[in-house]
Parts: structure tokens; C-alpha cells; sequence
């Protein structure tokens, strides 16, 4: 619907442009968005007010000009101009009608698949594998796996890329204490102590012991140059490390698994090649010994040159020289059309200086688009990143236990017919759905707070209040001894309210476009949440099963079934799997 109106409006521009109306050579972009106020319609646009301006006119004499110029068509109903000059469209509602029909036929729920299929190569988790995750993880892991599920469901090839850090130079310290550890008998030391211990204990070692620190850069000198029984020590950690990620990828519902991991170290043999390749084409500079890259794009804060450094003087590359080796595999092998990091915005500098850089050597031309979607930190209720009660990071895996252990107390609280087993599901289900919401409901640029009591809230924009809602349209289906897909009969809008949850569900495609295009989950958190309200103020006030007729009846049972089917559609979107009975 809204595609149909800025295609309506594209016309109606082209048409005052050859008129010589307005000037030949403005580019407007389109804006549609939703008025909140029902009497605004159900589109409005600024556009007369934005091209008031540039044309030299007045608005709203230019917004009577464009409604004009709109083509004859059946996709509106009524056009009005409005305050200076916006103009409001109140949409046919044959046409919204017919846009149900599509939704309801659709095992996508309307939404369509794209034109032209791209291949979007996504990067997201990509934890450091010498720790255990911890909550700083969470956002990347969850935000990549909504946007991926997202493009998939558009049709668009996607690939995810794990890029694990496994190469750094910590590498070495963890290596000595492993090879004491198994020296010692201890062979199930690695496999059971958590990493986060392990970690510990071998920095201790690196600060405090002597000779332990030499023994660490001695052990990834020969890591680095192919070591059998380094690669094989090593090899052993990442696989332990890998496992603990599997779990928690596993527990929180998210798509990845072992093939998706391209670990910075399998950009190894490929850095000196990227280090020959940028100083061919005249990029590089030695600077006190390290190789570097200055670009005028990027200044310090006195304005002084910021250089991308990308070989050390000891010989060792970092991370900048596999995030480039990374580019040119994602283009050039993998051929992105679109390369997407979902990355802390905290590297937002970084990911500019890269991909400015790839352009500049020739790893990614115009065509292929380079995206770095960043997100704010996880922060406690002091204001303060997340911690702990002890005060250290927090683990994953451990946040997790407690979210279910929470959501248990709740769903007992509440008092419930399901037996101990049902219980212990639900509480599974809706304990790691509320953390996953909680941060996919939030604008992903900024920070936010963690805070256990408004995510297992029933109330509010909340996963525990939209699996209710599903569980509610459920059981009127149950009551009425139907499944969701065995309704027949014609939409019929009788009341406000009909008509308000049928303009929702038609909504659906837009958001998932919109998601899509920007990788924004909450979005659709927020979508979701309006569709949820406007199901429960159209329960509230019109008959379902006790319809006047059995023809309204039908239909308000279609409208219910598939608020059903685009609520699980969206929480699967979200990596969120729905209940029947909570
Ligand atoms: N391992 C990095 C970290 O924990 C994130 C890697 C993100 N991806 C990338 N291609 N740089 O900060």
C-alpha cells in the first residue's frame, strides 16, 4: 500500500517536473509515514512543505498542485492538505480489503519477496574466544540473528560470518597455562573450568610469574608461524571455547552454528598479501617502523592525522588487517552485495576507516554497500555497564539461568493449571524471551537499562505481554474448536475498530521492509506492540464468536488468526518461539 502511494506520488512529481511546474532537476525523496491521529488519515506526506523551498512556492498551493497531478487510481479514497501544507491520504477500502486477502493467502503474511535478491554477508557475535561470553555479547548475537532472519524472510541470501577472535596475542599466555595444566594429569581441566577462570588464572600468571610473560610471546611467535603442536594446543582451546558458544547460541534460540565461524585466523596467510597489495598501490607509509594508512578523511582532535595501522614493527598484524582481508573475502569471494557488521558502536571509527580504506584499494566499489549497524552498551540500574553481583562481568550463560529461574517464580506466582513439565517450559521459553526482547524492543544506537522487573512484566512493550496476547487469540480458536487456517468467508470492516485492526495487520510488509533496510528489530517490537493493543481495544469491543451474523463472525475470526500468524511470524523474526498456553 504505501509502495502503491509513493509510486502514486513519483507520477505526480514527473508530471509537474514536465509541466514546468517545479524545477526539472529537484530529487524529493518520498516520506509516507502513519499518522497517529486517525483523522490525519492513514498516510501523510511533507512533501509539499519540502519542496516549497527549492520550488519557490507556497505549500500548500503547491500541495493542491500535486494532489492534481496525482494519476486517476483506486488506491485512495480521499486527499486532503492539512496545517501548512502535509497532505493526508485516507486509503480505499476495497483496496485494504484485497491487501487482507494477499496477507491471508500469503505464508509470509504479505510480506514479498524482493525483486532482486541480493547477497547479504552479515557479521555478528564474533565474541573473543580466550573468555567466556559475557552480557556485552548479547546484543550483537541477538540484533545479527533478527536481521538476518529478516532478509532470509525477504528472500535475500544471507551469510552470516562468525568472526571469532582467536588470534590475538592472549592467545600465548593461555597456551602456557593449558600446556602446565595438561602437564599436571589435569586433561579435564579445560573441557570442565570455565573459560573465564581459566582466563584469569593464566593472566595472573602473566603478570605476576616470572618468565611466564616470555614463555606466552615465545608460544604465539610459533602459534603464528604454523607450530603443529601450538596449532594443536591452540586448536584445542577454540574447539572448548567454540562448544560454550554453541551452548549459549543454542539457549538463546539463534541460528548460528560451527559453519558460520570464519575466525580471524583464517585471514592469516591472506594479511601479507593485503599489506603487498596496499603498498602496490601506493596507500602505505612506515611511521616509526609500523606500516600505516593516513586518509584526510580522518583527523584527531587537534586535527592531526590518524593513521590506520596495519603492521607493527615487530612484524605483527592487527585487527584493521584482517577486517580488510575480511572485506575483500566478503566482496570479492563471497560477493556481497551488501556487508553488514553488527558491531558495538564503540567501533564505529574503526569500520569507517575500513571500509573508506577498502573503497580507496578497491576491495568494494559503489555497488557493494558496507554497513556498520552499531548498538549501545547494556547498562545497570546505576547507570553503569552491567555488572555482576560480585562486581565482574557478567557471564552469558549465567544471565540466562537466572532469567529462567525468574521467569519459574512468575509463572508459579501467577497461579497455573500446567503440569511441573509445562511449567518448566513456559518459564524456559518466556525467561529468555523477556532478555531477548528487552534489548530488541530498544533503539539498537543507544544505551539501555537492564532491569529484570520491567522485562518479565506483563505490561507494556514487553515479551511476557505479547506471548499472552498470542495466547489469548489462541484460545478463542481453541473455544471454538478451530484451527487458525480453517476460516472461511470475506473480510467485512463493520465497526472503527475492525477497520483499525485490519489498517495494523496490512501494515505488517511496510515494517518488514523497513527493518530490512536499516537492520532495526525494534521496529518491529514496537509494530508488534500496536498490534497487540489494537487487537485487545477490537476483543474488547466487538462480539467474536457471538457475532451478529455469521459472516462478521468469519471475519472477525480471519482478523484474529491473523494477528495470531503475524504475532509468531514477527516473534520468529526475533528468534522468539510462541506458547499456546502460558
Ligand atoms: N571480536 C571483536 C570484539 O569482540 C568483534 C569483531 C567484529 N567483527 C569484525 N569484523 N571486526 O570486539
Amino acid at each position: 500500500m504505501k509502495q502503491q502511494i509513493e509510486a502514486l506520488l513519483q507520477a505526480a512529481i514527473a508530471e509537474l517536473k514536465a509541466a514546468a511546474a517545479i524545477p526539472a532537476d529537484l530529487q524529493p525523496r518520498i516520506q509516507l509515514d502513519r499518522p497517529r491521529d486517525k483523522s490525519h488519515g492513514d498516510f501523510a506526506t511533507n512533501l509539499a512543505l519540502m519542496l516549497a523551498k527549492p520550488a519557490k512556492q507556497n505549500p500548500r498551493a503547491l500541495a493542491e498542485a500535486i494532489i492534481a497531478a496525482i494519476p486517476e487510481n483506486n488506491v485512495l479514497a480521499k486527499t486532503d492538505i492539512a496545517g501548512p501544507g502535509f497532505i493526508n491520504f485516507t486509503v480505499n477500502q476495497g483496496q485494504l480489503i484485497a491487501q487482507l486477502n494477499a496477507a491471508w493467502a500469503d505464508e509470509r503474511c504479505g510480506v514479498p519477496l524482493a525483486e532482486q535478491p541480493q547477497t547479504v554477508v552479515i557479521d555478528y557475535s564474533s565474541p573473543n574466544l580466550a573468555k567466556e561470553m559475557h552480557v556485552g555479547h548479547l546484543r550483537s548475537t541477538i540484533i545479527g540473528d533478527a536481521v538476518a532472519r529478516t532478509l532470509s524472510l525477504q528472500g535475500h541470501k544471507v551469510i552470516p560470518q562468525n568472526h571469532v577472535g582467536d588470534w590475538g596475542t592472549q592467545f600465548g599466555m593461555l597456551l602456557a597455562h593449558m600446556e602446565d595444566t595438561l602437564q599436571e594429569g589435569n586433561s579435564e581441566a579445560l573441557e570442565l573450568a570455565d573459560l573465564e577462570t581459566f582466563y584469569k588464572a593464566a593472566k595472573k600468571r602473566f603478570d605476576d610469574e616470572e618468565g611466564f610473560a616470555d614463555r606466552a610471546r615465545a608460544l604465539v611467535v610459533k602459534l603464528q608461524s604454523g607450530d603443529a603442536y601450538c596449532k594443536q594446543l591452540w586448536q584445542q582451546f577454540i574447539d572448548t571455547s567454540l562448544a560454550h558458544c554453541q551452548e549459549v547460541y543454542d539457549r538463546l534460540g539463534v541460528q548460528l552454528n560451527r559453519s558460520h565461524v570464519m575466525a580471524e585466523s583464517a585471514y592469516n596467510d591472506d594479511l601479507a598479501n593485503v599489506v603487498t597489495d596496499l603498498t602496490e598501490k601506493g596507500l602505505l607509509v612506515e611511521n616509526q617502523g609500523a606500516k600505516c594508512v593516513f586518509l584526510d578523511e580522518f583527523k584527531g582532535k587537534e586535527n592531526e592525522p590518524l593513521p590506520i595501522i596495519v603492521q607493527k614493527k615487530d612484524g605483527g598484524y592487527l585487527y584493521a588487517t584482517s577486517d580488510l582481508a575480511a572485506v575483500r573475502y566478503r566482496v570479492g569471494t563471497l560477493q556481497a552485495d551488501r556487508a553488514i557488521y553488527v558491531v558495538d558502536a564503540r567501533q564505529s571509527l574503526h569500520f569507517q576507516q575500513i571500509f573508506t580504506l577498502s573503497r580507496k584499494a578497491g576491495y568494494a566499489d559503489a555497488s557493494t554497500s558496507l554497513e556498520h549497524l552499531g548498538f549501545g552498551m547494556v547498562l545497570g540500574k546505576d547507570g553503569r555497564p552491567y555488572k555482576s553481583r560480585d562486581g565482574g562481568v557478567t557471564k552469558l550463560a549465567d544471565l540466562l539461568d537466572e532469567a529462567e529461574r525468574r521467569a519459574a517464580e512468575l509463572i508459579a506466582s501467577k497461579g497455573t493449571d500446567l503440569s511441573a513439565e509445562e511449567q518448566a517450559n513456559v518459564a524456559r521459553v518466556v525467561g529468555i524471551a523477556a532478555v531477548k526482547y528487552a534489548d530488541l524492543s530498544k533503539n539498537r544506537t543507544s544505551d539501555y537499562v537492564f532491569d529484570w522487573d520491567t522485562m518479565l512484566s506483563f505490561e507494556g512493550n514487553t515479551a511476557p505481554y505479547l506471548l499472552y496476547a498470542y495466547t489469548r487469540v489462541y484460545s478463542i480458536f481453541q473455544k471454538a474448536g478451530l484451527q487458525l487456517h480453517e476460516v472461511t468467508g470475506d473480510f467485512v470492516l463493520a465497526t472503527e475498530q475492525d477497520e483499525t485492526l485490519a489498517n495494523k495487520l496490512a501494515q505488517f510488509p511496510e515494517i518488514i521492509a523497513s527493518v530490512g533496510n536499516k537492520g532495526m528489530p525494534h521496529f518491529l517490537c514496537g509494530y508488534m506492540f500496536e498490534l497487540a493493543g489494537a487487537f485487545s481495544s477490537f476483543y474488547e469491543a466487538c462480539p467474536i464468536l457471538n457475532a451478529d451474523d455469521a459472516a462478521l463472525q468469519q471475519s472477525r475470526l480471519k482478523l484474529a488468526a491473523l494477528t495470531a500468524r503475524i504475532l509468531q511470524q514477527g516473534l520468529a523474526l526475533l528468534g522468539i518461539k510462541t506458547l499456546e498456553k502460558m
